[in-house]
Order: C-alpha cells, then structure tokens, then sequence
C-alpha cells in the first residue's frame, strides 16, 4: 500500500517527519508492507501534516496527523477504511483544491518531487521537447503569445524580456532565477522547489534554449534548507538523465545549472544587488540601466526570473502560449498562485487564473479569519504591499485593477488581519522593516525610513500631530520620487494605504489609546 507524507517545510514543521517514521515503524511492528512516499505540499496547511493513503486509484487523505495518531490509524484499519476521524475523504475532491485551476503546481504534493519518471507521466518534459523542435525565434514567441508577466512582483512582459536576452550579443548568457522569496507571507517559490523542482530545471532548461544561454543559477535564500536538498539531488538526477548538460536530450545543445545559497538580505531578492551577490560582492543595487538583460551577471546578458515565472514555462511550451493566455483577464494572462497567509482559517496556496476576487480568496477559499472575528484588512503583495479594507474586497485581482487603487499584486501573497490590528503600528512597521533591510545606496531610503520611524512614533504620542501628518505625507512623497530601487520607492505604499483607509487609526486620541 502506498502511503504520501509531504517533505515540504510547513509540514515538517508541523511533525512530518515524525509522522512518517512512526508509520514505518508501525508498519513493520504489524508486518504490513507500506511503500512511503514523501512528496510535496497539496497547498492546504492548515491541515498539515496531510497523510494521502492510495485505495483503488484514489487518494484518500488524514488531517493534522501526529504522530501519536499512527498506531490508531492503523487500528482503524485505514489502509482499507476511511472511516478514521482524521478522514477528509478523496484529496483531490477537496473544495479547496477542486476548484483550483492548477497549470504550473499540477504535479506539487502528488508526486515524489526526486522521481523523473512520475514527473514524465504527469505531463513533465513536454514543453523541453517541443522546445527542441523550435527555433529560438519560435520559443520565445510561444511566451510572448502566453501574455505571461513576471510573477516576482513587478509584472514586466516576460516575452519582451526574452527578445532582449535572445537579441543582445554577447559570448556567454545567463539564466538566473530568483529564488531569494523574501515577501511576508510568500511560500509559492519554496513549495514548487520543494514538491516540484524538475518544473523549475526544465523551465530554465527552456529558457536557455530560447535565449541562448548555456549557464543558468538558481540564487536560493539560506532560509530554504528542504529546497537546496531537494533541488541539488534533483539537478544531479536531471544531469544524469540528459536533461541538463552538454547535449539537453539530445538537442546538441548546452545548458547547466547550479544552486547558489544567499546570505540572508532582503535587498539580494532586488535583480541587480542579486548578480552583485553572485558575482561574491556585497549585494547593493545597481542604477538601471543598463539592464539585467543586456549587462547582467558578470556584465553577460542574463535573464532573471522569479522562480514561478519559470515554473510556467513548462506547460506554455507543452501546450502553446495561446492555451496559457486563456486564463486570466486583460493584460493578465494565465494564473497566479495566490498565498493565504496571517490571521485566515484556511491559509494556503490558491491557484486560480487572475480575475477572481479578493473576497472569493479569503471568504471561500481562506474561510474567513482564524480568529473568527470580524475582517478588517489584508496586505496583497508582501511587506511593502498595500492595506485594503472590507469595501474593496469585491475587486477582481488583476494588475491593472489593483494598480488604480495603488496597491499591486506582488509575488501574490495575502495577509489577512482581523479587526484587532491596528494599520498604524503596521505602518510603523513597514518603515521599521526599510530602516533594517535598506542597502543604504540612496539616501531617500536610508535616511527616509529612520526618519519615518521618528514621525510615527510622534504621531502615535500626539505630538504636532497634524504637522506630522503633514511631515508623513511628504516623505513618503520624496522616497517614491527619489529612491534607486523598490525598496524605498515601496515603503510608502503600506504606510499612505493605512492612512488612506483606515485614517481612524492614525487620530490623536486612538493613537493614544493604542
Ligand atoms: P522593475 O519594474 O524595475 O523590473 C521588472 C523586471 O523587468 C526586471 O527584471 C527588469 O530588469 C525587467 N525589465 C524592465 N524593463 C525592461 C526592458 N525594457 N527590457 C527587458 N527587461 C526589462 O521591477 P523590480 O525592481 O525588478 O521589482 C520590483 C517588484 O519586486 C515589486 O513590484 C515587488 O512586488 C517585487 N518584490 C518581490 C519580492 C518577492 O519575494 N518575490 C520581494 C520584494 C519585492
Ligand atoms: Fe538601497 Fe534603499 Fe536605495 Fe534601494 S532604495 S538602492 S535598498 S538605499
């Protein structure tokens, strides 16, 4: 009997790997013949560790299984029965899963993440060998054709990136994928890598052969051990099944790769202090232009990606770009893996093409709070993302929507708050959070946000308050204008969202009551 134990982080955080040892161990106290496998994460984490039993083709899944749970598990037979009460039925029956539509996490958390050949039968590999059968020219209009945007956060035309990469001259090219996933309430990287990292090899894979580039890295945080584990063995079982190499199957074409672990900086997930990292040096942005593309890593044309904008490469090249742009709305083609994080019931990975709403997120897939009090606010795209209230939950979750109400999709993380919070401490937070991770280049932003920490803590005490709302709104009109990078140029939207939505908390007599 096959039994699934994911080996992704949030469940071994929760005991999974204790889970999967004690089922061993029981199983063979009770001479029953167990095949286990650890694959990756289904996406559902509130109910992790998430045991799936295979009975007659159909995978048939245990909630928050402990340890201590294993031998009644077995007492209750359920290697035949679901009648445990731990049962949630048939896994891919779940209403949080079945009304997803998976393209680029079609395989995480049902196949043993390390076995190619799982990963062939479940559609792996398609899109590597049909782009062998292209030109380079061919390759990269299938994704411009898909309409896919960068999925990191800033949304740019992945196709116009790619032209640029295929077009620069140069000797030597580089893919390099931004696995430094560093937002709040971000997972979906890390759960790919974890439950799917041949995804990401044949979608650099691709990449290489359409900007014809020969070298490829992946710059991981250090905060992602289960990640660098699995991709390390799964780049050596790539490498030994021609995958990657001097002849990627059999094209006469060359393309490797290799992990490169971070040191732990929020500012090494910004591109150009990335390739300044990679490059060894201390990672601090570079001014734009030249840009990545055409002056990148080692001065190389390089194209850098976030990792889920690779991990939809696969399946635009198996089944054409204009199969990818059915998905979505607008100018937002295809599906974005929508985070569920902070105070929600049902946090996890959603994803779903872009247009759906933000209420349909939180109230139907995340169950509302998981305190059970009443909703108040949700951040959309990480730490530097914007506060929205109640009122603007209907909204279709696209980039340009979002972009008219000045916040933006991000990497697709979501904090929910319920109505405890209190969106002036969060916007102390966020210039607090700028002061710490600042590269400290540009003086807007390292001198902006210490100074922000003073004026909110004047406006917490009532001090001038009203000048120091005055003060508020003119710095965070000077880091937008005058900051090199995202990281200061974005600190001000977390703090002008509260202030613009929630001004109550920002009054002299709640400020000092907080
Ligand atoms: P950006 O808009 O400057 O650039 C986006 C991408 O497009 C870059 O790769 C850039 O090199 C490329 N690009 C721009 N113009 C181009 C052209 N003409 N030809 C070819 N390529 C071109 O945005 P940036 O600063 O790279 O990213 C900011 C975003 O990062 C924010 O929106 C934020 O949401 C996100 N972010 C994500 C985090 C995460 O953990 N995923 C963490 C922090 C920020
Ligand atoms: Fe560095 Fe901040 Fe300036 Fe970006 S905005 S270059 S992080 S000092």
């Amino acid at each position: 009997i096959k039994i699934y134990v994911p080996l992704d982080s949030a469940a071994v955080a929760l005991g999974a790997d204790e889970v999967a040892e004690a089922i061993l161990s029981e199983a063979q106290k009770r001479d029953a013949s167990v095949q286990l496998v650890r694959n990756g994460s289904r996406g559902m984490h509130w109910l992790e560790p998430l045991v799936e039993v295979e009975q007659e083709g159909k995978r048939i899944g245990f909630a928050n299984v402990d340890e201590g749970d294993v031998s009644s598990l077995f007492e209750a037979d359920f290697l035949t029965k679901a009648d445990h009460q731990s049962c949630i039925g048939e896994v891919d029956e779940h209403p949080f899963l079945a009304k997803q539509e998976r393209l680029t996490f079609a395989r995480c958390g049902i196949i043993d993440p390390l076995d190619i050949d799982a990963y062939e039968e479940h559609g792996g590999l398609a899109g590597l060998k049909r782009a062998i059968e292209l030109n380079r020219e061919e390759i990269v209009g299938d994704v411009m054709l898909s309409g896919l945007r960068g999925r990191g956060g800033a949304g740019f035309p992945a196709g116009i990136k790619w032209k640029t990469v295929s077009e620069a001259e140069g000797d030597q090219k580089y893919i390099v994928c931004n696995a430094d996933e560093g937002d709040s309430g971000t997972f979906a990287d890390r759960m790919i890598m974890e439950g799917d990292p041949f995804c990401l090899i044949e979608g650099m894979a691709i990449a290489g052969l359409g900007v014809g580039a020969t070298k490829g890295y992946i710059y991981l945080r250090s905060e992602y051990p289960v990640a660098l584990k699995v991709l390390n063995q799964a780049i050596k079982i790539a490498q030994e099944n021609n995958l990657l190499g001097d002849n990627v199957l059999g094209s006469n074409q060359a393309f490797d790769l290799e992990v490169f672990v971070g040191a732990g900086a929020y500012i090494c997930g910004e591109e150009t202090s990335l390739l300044d990292s990679l490059e060894g040096k201390r990672g601090q942005v570079r001014a734009k232009p030249p840009l990545p593309a055409l002056e990148g890593l080692f001065g190389k044309p390089t194209l850098v990606h976030n990792v889920i904008s690779l991990c939809s490469v696969p399946i635009i090249l198996a089944k054409g770009g204009e199969y990818y742009a059915d998905y979505g709305m607008g100018k937002s083609k295809g599906t974005l893996a929508f985070q569920l994080a902070g105070n929600i019931a049902q946090g996890g990975l959603v994803e779903k093409a872009f247009g759906l709403s933000l209420r349909t997120l939180i109230e139907d897939f995340g169950g509302g709070t998981r305190s059970g009090r009443p909703f108040r606010a949700v951040q959309i795209g990480g730490p530097l993302g914007a506060y929205l209230p109640e009122d603007l939950l209907d909204l279709p979750m696209d980039y340009e929507t979002l972009a008219e109400h000045g916040a933006g999709v991000g990497h697709g993380g979501l904090v929910v708050f319920d109505d405890q919070v209190n969106l002036r401490e969060q916007a102390h937070y966020a210039f607090e959070f700028c002061a710490e991770e600042s590269c400290g280049k540009c003086t807007p932003c390292r001198v902006g946000a210490v100074r922000g920490t003073e004026v909110m803590d004047r406006i917490a005490k009532g001090e001038d308050w009203a000048q120091n709302m005055v003060l508020l709104d003119d710095l965070c009109e000077l880091m937008v204008d005058g900051s090199l990078c995202a990281m200061g140029g974005m600190t001000p939207i977390p703090v002008m969202s509260a202030k613009k939505h929630f001004p109550d908390d920002f009054e002299p007599d709640q400020a000092v009551r907080a």
